[in-house]
């Protein structure tokens, strides 16, 4: 038993060069998962959590890629991006080639589970078949006793009558079972890791009830990690050990969740809780997050959040925070990127009328630099 994390992102960066210009996705993200951890990954629609864990995966899709950082799966780098002689972005000789990658990592390794079930598996192909084909290319079993494993797997995911629906199509399945399909599919090779982008999004939440409990046996059974990707912060509550709240490409709060929820210290964080139910607060007190999150090809300077930030001043505007340790208990580490705990003026700089002040009125300075 190592001291090291299971998974190990630093800086990492992906970008899409598209017509409209370059669009910073993920844009320097650093986190870790240990053993036996299940990660939250939250954050509003675009955030840049799918191109996160697509990156992880080395899946980014031309016209993007990683341009920087490093991710570290049990002392293997699965990325490093080092800058090359001309300036430009080169893999480093330690990072796996991208056929080490398919038959050491993806699959065995780390398995990845989609938001949208119909995406992973395919409407022509048995369901069973397609799960025994996969743990054919992925273990070391004959066709037989991949059958076997199939069928074990899909009865330990909760399917009832395994035997019988292992010859049913995927569109004879409903939502949730397709998704408990892909779990089995994940855990067929029992990976080490698993990463779920948004798995529950598309079910009703009395599914993806079922769906978060039997993550929870499993987690236990198997002693899988996860990285588990939603923009629901209810979901986080109820699955998370840890958590990881990005912004427009950044990750701007990162805690245990217990602090995440009872010691919230980034304003966007905030103002996700604001949004979501919770036991102690009625309907009514319920508030949107205020404004739309701004594109990614032209984030605004500064804090990305402070176009919409209540609490934002004129340093926010132009000083870029980074990510400051504000750890309370020895164990568990919190992280923000917010200028109010950087010192570098915020108590004295004025106010900035944004998104989340309008009703402040004038007198205010204007997020695009216009007096207000
Ligand atoms: N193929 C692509 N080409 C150009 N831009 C892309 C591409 N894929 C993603 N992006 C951009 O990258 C940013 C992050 O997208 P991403 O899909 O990771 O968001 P997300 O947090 O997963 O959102 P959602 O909750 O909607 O799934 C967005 O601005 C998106 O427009
Ligand atoms: S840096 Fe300023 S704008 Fe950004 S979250 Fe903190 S207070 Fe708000
Ligand atoms: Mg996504």
């Amino acid at each position: 038993m190592t001291d090291e994390p299971l998974l190990k992102v630093e800086n990492l960066q992906t970008q899409f060069f598209t017509e409209e210009g370059t669009v910073r996705a993920v844009d320097g993200i650093s986190f870790e998962v240990n053993e036996g951890e299940i990660v939250g990954l939250v954050g509003e629609s675009g955030a840049g959590k799918s191109v996160a864990t697509s990156s992880i995966m080395r899946l980014v899709e031309t016209p993007g890629q990683i341009v920087g950082g490093t991710v570290t799966y049990k002392g293997t780098k699965i990325v490093d991006i080092e800058e090359g002689p001309d300036g430009q972005p080169r893999p480093s000789e330690e990072m796996l080639t991208d056929e080490e990658m398919r038959e050491q990592i993806r699959g065995n390794e780390i398995a990845i589970i989609f938001q949208d079930p119909m995406e992973a598996l395919n409407p022509v192909f048995k369901v069973g078949a397609q799960l025994r084909e996969f743990i054919e290319l992925n273990r070391d079993v004959g066709s037989a006793e991949a059958r076997e494993i199939a069928v074990d797997m899909l009865r330990e995911v909760g399917i009832p009558e395994p035997v019988k629906r292992y010859d049913s199509y995927p569109h004879q399945f409903s939502g949730g079972m397709r998704q408990r399909v892909l779990i089995a599919m994940a855990l067929a090779c029992e990976p080490s890791l698993i990463i779920a982008d948004e798995p529950t999004t598309a079910l009703d939440v009395t599914v993806e009830g079922q769906i978060i409990d039997l993550v929870h046996d499993l987690e236990a059974k198997y002693d899988t990690s996860f990285v588990w990707v939603t923009h629901d912060l209810g979901v986080v509550a109820e699955i998370c050990d840890r958590v990881n709240v990005m912004y427009l490409g950044e990750i701007i709060e990162s805690a245990d969740v217990d602090d995440l929820f009872h010691d919230t210290k980034h304003p966007y964080t905030e103002a996700l809780l604001q949004s979501i139910p919770r036991p102690d607060q009625t309907v009514e007190e319920l508030e949107p997050i205020v404004g739309v999150m701004p594109e990614a090809i032209n984030p605004p300077s500064g804090c990305r959040f402070h176009t919409r930030c209540p609490d934002a001043r004129t340093v926010c505007r132009e000083f870029h925070p980074t990510e400051q340790d504000v750890s309370e208990a020895v164990t568990a580490t919190h992280r923000v990127a917010c200028v109010k705990y950087e010192s570098i003026g915020y108590e004295d700089a004025r106010p900035l009328e944004t998104e989340a002040t309008d009703d402040f009125g004038s007198g205010l300075i204007d997020a695009s630099g216009e007096d207000a």
